[in-house]
């Protein structure tokens, strides 16, 4: 994905569009740009790297890409962060690209961009980019003759994929135009002037007014107005939303990195998403519709997601089969939405996405819906494209996760399983009212649990110590530890850039031991009390082998000393509810680790905080 953003008013625009762009960084990060109107004509100043890195230094030297241009001054233009999916991040792949008459900034995949290349070279058209979004500017090119609209209207006709677009035509240059179909786009309303942007933080800093631009809907945006037009040039009346948090949320707040300040509001998420779903100590969702009878009508259960958030999902899956005794399917949705999965109108598909966004779960929640599945979006953003798209929606509250590397959305997703899980356990007639309160209880605890971790951080920054120059190293669990393995992995690898593998323990043995040599880091989750002495019999086995151990278990567990080298303590609660308390050292652990390694922790090479592309 990448960010996008634009500001039309009576003030300077470059310093918004930059401040604007800085809050959207996370959604790439591998070039960034602006364009605006100077005179009548596009100018533009992009390059290559972070916005410190590359783009304010051109801005502040005036020398844009090929006049020199003090941007102080004009009123009118976009912008774009880039998370380069064709064409390599460089100054001329950068957006916005333009061609003098045209100017846009993209977010999503052109899909038949060789195609409409190759009519245009024939057409008579050259390209100096790499990237599938410059087709689309000549496109444009192609078909305006002075009305940008009907011009739009021609080429959203033509070109196939994900886009949301900003874009400029020459002659009109107080407008912005936009336009999207599956990439996220809103248009903001301010008193000085209005905007678009990819999502609303980037612009809160200047409004909480905004629109959700739809499929098929071009905007048209003036300093003091914004129209809305649909495919037939018909006017749209569209619904003026506010946000309903506080920019201070999309800020660091006095700690050194997002993920570290996200990590500490673990407790207060946990407990405010969890208070709006419990009614009369039982999980309530009846204000989406997914009521006792809707859930009986279930034959199977599948979840879905991508990354940390599928992560949740294999959680969701132990506790619906254990409790509820009813059979789940979890899958990474990149490879379940082409696996013709067995799914019918009995079923329920439960997508899970932070971002709401991302293309392959978006992609999977769009088949189980073919296929006559119920659907249910567990998502963290209001109003995002897999949040519109299912048929119910449990929103996680979590507030906006910046950094890339998912945590408290992690854990709140945990914690929106346990919900479902107990409400279907319940509705299967699994357990009585009075034991779901007793669990709902149990998990009213964990808030508390995790604050009390937090407290004290030594054991996490020791274990980082030892594991900074660390070449590569496993991560081994049973069961629900198993799971938390993979996420603990996923963390080290995607923040620390230290190869890692989760593995189940019991398999060890099946081939993978033979990677264990002197001193190989391994990080043992040991947390299950039913399965503990087996996950010892394998700790032991590495250990024999002359792995360094990093034990994680309950404090009161008694483990023989030998087994390990180091060790990190939890706070004790029943088997089923350890994941919550067990991923904040996994975070913890990666975090410290990152920090030692001197890597960019909010924005990890290569990454963005959600990938709208496939
Ligand atoms: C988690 O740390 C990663 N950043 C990534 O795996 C993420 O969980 C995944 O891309 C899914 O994102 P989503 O929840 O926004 O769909
Ligand atoms: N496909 C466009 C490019 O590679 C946009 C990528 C994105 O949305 O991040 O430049």
């Amino acid at each position: 994905m990448c960010g996008i953003v634009g500001f039309t008013g009576h003030g300077p625009c470059t310093d918004i569009l930059i401040e604007s762009l800085k809050r959207l960084e996370y959604r790439g990060y591998d070039s960034a740009g602006i364009a605006v109107f100077e005179n009548g004509s596009i100018r533009t100043a992009k390059a290559k790297g972070k916005i410190n890195e590359g783009l304010v230094p051109l801005v502040n030297r005036g020398a844009d890409n090929h006049f020199s241009t003090d941007f102080s001054h004009q009123t009118c233009g976009i912008g774009h962060t880039r998370w380069a999916t064709h064409g390599e991040p460089s100054d001329i792949n950068s957006h916005p690209i333009g061609n003098g008459r045209v100017c846009i900034v993209h977010n999503g995949i052109i899909e038949n961009y060789r195609e409409i290349k190759e009519f245009l070279l024939n057409a008579g058209y050259s390209f100096e980019s790499e990237t599938d979004t410059e087709t689309v500017v000549k496109l444009l090119d192609y078909y305006y003759d002075g009305d940008p609209v009907e011009a739009i209207i021609k080429v959203c006709a033509e070109i196939k994929g994900a886009y949301a677009l900003g874009i400029l035509f020459r002659g009109f240059s107080d407008t912005i135009y936009a336009v999207k179909k599956e990439s996220p786009l809103i248009v903001g309303k301010g008193q000085d002037g209005n905007f678009i942007a990819s999502d609303v933080a980037a612009i809160m800093e200047y409004t909480k007014d905004y629109y959700l631009l739809e499929a098929d809907e071009i905007a048209v945006i003036h300093p003091d107005s914004i129209a809305f037009l649909d495919k037939h040039r018909r006017p749209i009346d569209k619904e003026l939303r506010t946000v309903d948090w506080d920019i201070s949320a999309a800020k660091k707040g006095g700690y050194e990195h997002f993920m570290l300040k996200e990590i500490h509001e673990q407790p207060s998420v946990l407990a405010s998403s969890m208070s709006v779903r419990i009614k009369d100590g039982l999980p309530d969702f009846s204000d989406f519709g997914l009521t006792r009878e809707r859930i009986n009508s279930y034959s199977r259960f599948f979840i879905v997601g991508c990354g940390s958030a599928m992560h949740a999902g294999i959680v969701g899956k132990s506790l619906l089969e254990s409790l509820a005794r009813v059979p789940v399917t979890v899958d990474i949705a990149s490879e379940w939405r082409y696996a013709d999965p067995l799914i019918d109108e009995h079923d329920l598909c439960i997508v899970i996405s932070q971002s709401g966004e991302t293309a392959d779960t978006l992609a999977a929640l769009k088949l189980a819906k073919e296929c006559g599945a119920d659907t249910l979006a567990v998502v963290n953003v209001v109003g995002s494209t897999i949040a519109r798209a299912a048929d119910m929606v449990l929103y996680m509250s979590a507030g906006p996760e910046i950094s890339v590397c998912s945590t408290k959305a992690y854990a709140v997703q945990v914690e929106m399983m346990y919900l479902i899980a107990f409400a279907v356990t319940l509705s299967k007639g699994k357990i009585t009212e009075e034991k779901c309160r007793e669990y709902i209880k149990e998990l009213q605890k964990l808030p508390e649990l995790v604050e009390k971790l937090l407290e004290d951080k030594t054991d996490y920054q020791f274990a980082a110590s030892n594991l900074m120059n660390a070449e590569s190293l496993l991560y081994i669990g049973r069961g629900l530890d198993y799971a938390l393995s993979m996420e603990g992995s996923l963390k080290l690898k995607e923040i620390s850039y230290i190869h890692s593998e989760s593995y189940a323990a019991g398999e060890l043995k099946h081939g993978t031991i033979s990677l264990i040599t002197e001193d190989t880091p391994v990080i043992a989750v040991a947390t299950q009390t039913a399965l503990i002495d087996k996950t010892v019999s394998n700790i032991k086995e590495v250990k024999a082998r002359g792995a360094k151990v990093l034990l994680i278990t309950r404090e009161k567990q008694i483990i023989d000393e030998k087994a390990y080298d180091i060790r990190v303590n939890l706070p004790d609660a029943e088997d089923i509810f350890m994941p919550i308390i067990t991923c904040v050292p996994l975070q913890l652990i990666a975090y410290y680790t990152a920090v030692l390694r001197g890597t960019d922790v909010d924005m990890p090479r290569n990454l963005a905080k959600s990938v709208t592309v496939e």
